[in-house]
């Protein structure tokens, strides 16, 4: 579909029809839920986690990420799988007027993967979250950062309205947008717009205040929204910062500094008990917002660590907060008007970010339909297919472990006894702790199959041409085979057959020194192997045998 800039009708009866379009989605994804998640309270089985459960004054240390400092040969990165004396959530709260539920830079971390045991994160969680807010009878609402995607493909524009839709659910009331999001271009973007919600407290409306879309102020996105829960009026706003921006057709980014006011001018002609600001820029570009324009009760900011301890920073009367990346925790303000004086937010609020573990948090079982409905869409779309595939700098085609293994017997023999060999059902059973939950297959979706077939880029998520398309067409190229790690080996036969022994063996030669330094880490990275240790998995993998 395509927006002309220059008739005003053509793109007003385009964005007529994306905005039915979206629409017609939406309605397939809002079925009611399947079944109520009943037995979740919110004092039971709790774990350890990272929470300050008291608001800090003036402090702006914070714990590094343990994913940033973790060395890939150590292990025990997962946090919450090292600690796990119980804590409940929101020890010590009162009751707060208003819980704001603050999360961002999602980076298209739908739900954990399942690569390895005790994954933070994901919607399901989240949604869970909400709920315990809300059977506390807390009135809540959520606002989001947006970089809610990392890529500009096909499948992102799949993950992000399904993320969208599941917002919708959460009640989000606002989404900034991240530079992730707007890549996708301003085509993509106005399909996705929704300018008039029709239930204004519980639609998410697209917020950014500094940049002009197709040159019109107020096409594909709100300046401000006004809304008002459990009799607190909020007026939220969102700008990408300078250090956030990148140039991206048909979007103008406009500094941050010089559209505000205005938009702080009709923010308070609404007479808002809370000035709410989602800055994606870094920190440093945050504060500087917040010192030049001092209105601000609460400012959410992108570029903080990936999993902070929850410590505010107070500018003036302005709390500003980050809360991680990657959907693995969400931050929580408690709202307490009547215990200060409007100036100190120190006393006016309280802050926590909230790890989303699954001893505290039950799955969400309509996230779970959203989840299966991505699903349907990424096989619909056959995108494994579809989507362009690359040229192997090798120039040879990918021939199957099977092929191999009429040679090099021995290796084939051990390769089928590990784990490797069993790769794409991982996809489709899960862990095998997860045995007897409702496990959704994967099976269609690329951003799994790059490390569980063969003939795939991992980390590029991109398909190489004679790489695994689906079973039916790729039987011989299903699981983590020799040519993920080798290269592609047609070339290698022919030279066999051709006798040049020596370049046959080059072509296919991988030393234990490279693999150490980088085969395995293409697929055992931090996210999908935190406790890859090389000798001991090599150990189990290792193949020392010519026939
Ligand atoms: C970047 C590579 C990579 C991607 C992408 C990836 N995985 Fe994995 N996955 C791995 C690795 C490596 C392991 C083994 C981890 C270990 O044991 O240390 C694994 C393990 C698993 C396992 C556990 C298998 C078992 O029986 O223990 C499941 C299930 C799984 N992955 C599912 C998925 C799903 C679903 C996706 C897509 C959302 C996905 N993976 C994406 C690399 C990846
Ligand atoms: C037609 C038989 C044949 C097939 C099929 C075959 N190879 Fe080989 N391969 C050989 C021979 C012969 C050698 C040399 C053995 C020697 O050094 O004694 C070799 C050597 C190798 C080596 C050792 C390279 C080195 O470091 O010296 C690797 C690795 C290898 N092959 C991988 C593969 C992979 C992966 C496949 C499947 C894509 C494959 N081969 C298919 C015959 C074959
Ligand atoms: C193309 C991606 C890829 C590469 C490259 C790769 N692996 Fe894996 N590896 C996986 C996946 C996916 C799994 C999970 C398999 C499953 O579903 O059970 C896995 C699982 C394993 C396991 C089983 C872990 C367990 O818990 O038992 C070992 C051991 C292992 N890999 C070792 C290695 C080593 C050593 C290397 C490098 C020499 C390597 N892998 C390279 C994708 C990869
Ligand atoms: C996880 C990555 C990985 C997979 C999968 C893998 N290999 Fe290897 N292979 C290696 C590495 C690394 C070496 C080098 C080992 C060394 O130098 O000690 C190697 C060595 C070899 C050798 C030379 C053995 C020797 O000691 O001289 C052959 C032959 C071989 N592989 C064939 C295969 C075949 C056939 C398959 C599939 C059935 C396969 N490999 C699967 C990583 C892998």
């Amino acid at each position: 579909m395509f927006y002309k800039r220059n008739s005003e009708h053509h793109y007003r009866v385009a964005l007529l029809a994306s905005i039915l379009l979206l629409v017609g989605c939406e309605k397939k994804l809002s079925s009611p839920p399947i079944a109520k998640n009943s037995d979740s309270t919110v004092t039971e089985n709790q774990s350890a986690h990272s929470e300050t459960e008291k608001p800090v004054t003036t402090d702006t240390a914070e714990k590094t990420s343990a994913a940033q400092t973790h060395q890939k040969t150590e292990s025990g990165h997962h946090k919450s799988a090292s600690k796990s004396s119980p804590r409940p959530l929101f020890k010590d709260w009162p009751a707060p007027k208003l819980a704001i539920i603050l999360t961002g830079e999602r980076r298209g971390y739908l739900e954990p993967c399942g690569c390895t045991q005790n994954q933070t994160g994901g919607v399901s969680l989240l949604a869970n979250l909400v709920k315990k807010i809300e059977d506390q009878k807390w009135p809540v609402t959520a606002f989001d950062l947006g970089g809610l995607v990392k890529r500009n493909r096909r499948q992102s524009q799949i993950k992000y309205e399904t993320i969208l839709a599941s917002m919708k659910d959460m009640k989000y009331a606002g989404i900034g947008l991240g530079p992730e999001e707007l890549r996708f271009g301003a085509d993509i973007f106005l399909q996705l717009h929704n300018p008039e919600p029709a239930s204004p407290n519980t639609t998410p409306t697209f917020l950014a205040a500094n940049i002009l879309i197709l040159e019109t102020p107020d096409l594909g996105k709100s300046h401000f929204k006004i809304i008002e829960v459990g009799g607190v009026k909020i007026a939220v706003t969102s700008i990408i910062g300078k250090s956030r921006m990148e140039k991206v057709p048909d979007i103008v980014w406009q500094e941050p500094v010089k559209v505000l006011p205005e938009v702080i001018k009709k923010m308070q002609a609404a007479k808002p008990d809370l000035m709410v600001l989602l800055s994606q820029s870094d920190k440093e570009e945050s504060k500087s917002i917040a010192e030049k324009l001092p209105v601000f009760d609460i400012l959410l900011t992108a570029g903080g660590v990936e999993d902070p301890i929850g410590k505010p920073t107070f500018i003036g009367k302005t709390m500003m907060v980050d809360v991680g990346h990657k959907g693995k925790n969400a931050g929580v303000v408690g709202y307490y008007p009547e215990s200060a004086a409007k100036d100190d937010p120190s006393k006016r609020f309280r802050f926590t970010v909230i790890e989303l573990d699954k001893q505290r948090f039950q799955d969400t079982p309509r996230m779970a339909e959203h989840m299966q409905f991505y699903q349907d869409r990424l096989k619909q779309e056959d995108l494994a297919a579809k989507e362009l595939p690359i040229d192997h700098p090798r120039g040879a085609t990918y021939v199957g472990a099977e092929t191999c293994g009429e040679c090099h017997t021995k290796a084939y023999e051990k390769w089928l006894t590990t784990a490797h060999a069993h790769a794409y059902e991982s996809l489709i059973t899960g862990r095998e702790d997860q045995k007897g939950q409702n496990v959704i297959s994967r099976i269609y979706d690329p951003e799994c199959l790059s490390c569980h077939v063969t003939g795939w880029h991992p980390q590029d998520v991109i398909r190489y041409k004679s790489g695994f398309v689906n079973k039916k067409e790729s039987p011989h190229l299903l699981g983590q085979q020799c040519e993920n790690c080798h290269g592609p080996g047609s070339g290698h036969i022919e030279l066999v057959d051709m006798d040049k022994l020596e370049e046959a063996k080059k072509v296919m030669r991988v030393t234990l020194d490279e693999a150490k330094k980088k085969t395995c880490y293409q697929c055992h990275d931090l996210d999908n192997s935190p406790n890859f240790e090389f000798d001991s998995y090599w150990e189990k993998v290792k193949h020392p045998w010519r026939d």
